[in-house]
């Protein structure tokens, strides 16, 4: 059969989820403080086996259909976009073309383990930006992940890239400062329990992108409060403020989002919101307070930074009896394919 994938494209294709959450194992103790959370939280909104399962569908349109996928959940449709609450987005432009120029040189043959090619990429640029490298490696990840689901041809297209020039000013420890901080509660604050407010930011390069919120209230129910723009307008899933809702009782999986700062000023996942966060198939996890929450559960004591994802779905389940449906074909698989063992069973019975 005749493809137009390149070399690069089949290497990148041998990857899964496994492969790929090792890879970021290795990578994440060279990825800067600022973009440690946010570059696990763009892999857990864009996974690998999400996005071969829809590719390998017979119908990948129905098959969304049935995980209720709403929004925008393909890579190609997003590629100069999808990362833009990482630092090392401001990048973009030379990663891509780093990443770009690395498919381009790719020999099968010589091919390093994927977490040497990131890490090579992401040198070359940092020498090139004259930045840390430590700032560039998130990004680079994203870009290796981007090309796989997009590919090549899709992924060298000229894009265009938003950047909020006041926000790309910031340095990182400015950033990692703004994430810090909690609201001031006054003088005699400490003395206040339920009627303290905390801010909630949901895009950190706009600077009007927060709402406030009281002590102890969920992150949706705070959202609904703010009309300050025509959310509908901008995505259809968004009918009561910027964070998408429905069923506000850990039913739907709509309101899923990534915690870039303040995880541990939310409450612990309780065991409903962590029984189906899993089944929705966002995170599986046993942490009592990972990066990836659904909003209408999670209440926050605190200021919190947030990043909303551009689609939801309920695929955890299926994935893993999919998974799981392989796993026994794969084993039945030497015994039906040697005559042998028939003739043994033959025998037996
Ligand atoms: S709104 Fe349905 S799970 Fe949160």
């Amino acid at each position: 059969m005749i493809t137009d994938l390149t070399p690069f494209d089949h290497f990148l294709n041998e990857h899964d989820d496994e492969s790929w959450s090792a890879t970021l194992t290795t990578l994440l103790r060279s990825i800067h403080e600022v973009d440690k959370n946010a570059t696990q939280i763009w892999f857990a909104f864009y996974p690998i086996s999400l996005f071969n399962t829809l590719k390998h569908a017979d119908d990948p349109e129905k098959l969304a259909r049935q995980l209720l996928m709403q929004g925008n959940y393909y890579l190609k449709d997003q590629i100069d976009s999808s990362h833009q609450f990482l630092y090392g987005h401001r990048y973009w432009p030379e990663v891509k073309a780093a990443v770009l120029k690395h498919a381009a040189n790719f020999k099968a043959a010589d091919a390093a383990a994927l977490s040497d090619q990131i890490l090579g990429v992401a040198s070359l640029v940092a020498k090139q930006l004259k930045v840390d490298q430590s700032l560039v490696v998130g990004i680079t990840a994203v870009a290796f992940m981007t090309m796989q689901q997009a590919g090549f041809a899709a992924f060298n297209k000229p894009g265009t890239m938003q950047l909020d020039k006041k926000h790309a000013r910031k340095s990182p420890a400015e950033v990692l400062s703004e994430r810090a901080k909690d609201d001031s509660q006054g003088l005699l604050g400490f003395l206040r329990t339920v009627n303290k407010k905390w801010t909630v930011t949901f895009d950190e390069s706009d600077d009007h992108a927060h709402y406030k919120m009281n002590n102890i209230q969920d992150l949706a129910w705070g959202a609904a409060a703010d009309r300050s723009r025509n959310w509908r307008e901008i995505d259809p899933r968004r009918v009561e403020g910027p964070i998408p809702v429905e069923c506000r009782s850990a039913s739907c999986g709509t309101c899923w989002v990534g915690v870039l700062g303040g995880a541990e000023k939310l409450s612990d996942v309780a065991a409903r919101e962590g029984k189906k966060i899993k089944e929705f198939g966002y995170i599986d996890t046993a942490e009592a307070k990972p990066l990836i929450r659904l909003a209408c559960q999670a209440q926050t004591y605190g200021a919190v930074s947030i990043v909303i994802p551009a689609w939801n779905g309920v695929f955890g389940k299926y994935l893993r009896a999919q998974k799981e449906a392989l796993e026994r074909s794969l084993e039945a698989r030497p015994e039906n394919d040697n005559p042998n063992a028939h003739a043994t069973n033959d025998r037996v019975n």
